[in-house]
């Protein structure tokens, strides 16, 4: 007995109405329902113009912030070494943190009214540090880079809290502050204690 099944597509009819509706809408386009550089006014109690000068100024942190987590990615990957297990851990746990951060950043241009640059690609065309090569690099070189990344990010980041201090915008301030230079510059500290040339195995 031929078992073969035979297929055909799902086609509606006027008397099979059920059978359209398994069907999925597939390759629909329609016009964004926000474009990029426009402000939706929440009753947040802040004036547009203090939205539109906190949005822009935490997109540029939050594109330094998206390229640095994928820094320490890149070189938690590439490390290589005698220190390989405890950088490879350390760089993880940074990427980690720079993540969180990421996510932050973003939903606090949403709450603003704003648009948060999402994709990789967006952030390379606005971020401020320098671009690393695609090979892999010593430890040390890593390191160094990691930490030029860092004090770029920094310096952004107290620019726009200044700002949003004397904008009256004290969330954007807080996140600057508590969550965003202190991650960075407690980082920084972790990466910089491994440039010290300390022997390891005789202290003279
Ligand atoms: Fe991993």
């Amino acid at each position: 007995m031929n078992q073969t099944a035979t297929y055909e597509p799902l086609k509606a009819t006027p008397n099979e109405a059920g059978t359209k509706r398994a069907q999925p809408n597939l390759h629909q386009q329609a016009r964004e329902i926000q474009p990029f550089n426009k402000i939706t006014k929440l009753p947040i109690a802040l004036d547009e113009e203090v939205c539109v000068a906190s949005v822009q100024a935490l997109n540029q942190v939050l594109a330094d912030t998206m390229v640095l987590r994928d820094l320490y990615k890149k070189h938690h990957w590439q490390v290589a070494g005698a220190t390989f297990y405890q950088l490879h851990l350390l760089f993880d746990k940074h990427y980690g943190e720079q993540a969180e951060l990421v996510d932050a950043i973003a939903e606090r241009i949403q709450l603003l009214g704003g648009i948060s640059l999402a994709m990789g690609i967006d952030a390379a065309e606005t971020s401020l540090i320098p671009r690393p090569p695609r090979g892999r690099e010593k430890a040390p070189v890593q390191i160094s880079r990691l930490l030029e990344a860092h004090e770029f990010l920094l310096r952004t980041a107290r620019a726009a809290a200044r700002q949003s201090v004397q904008a009256g915008d004290d969330g954007t301030n807080d996140l600057l502050v508590s969550q965003v230079i202190r991650t960075n510059e407690l980082q920084v500290w972790f990466l910089a204690e491994h440039l010290i040339g300390v022997p390891l195995t005789r202290a003279e």
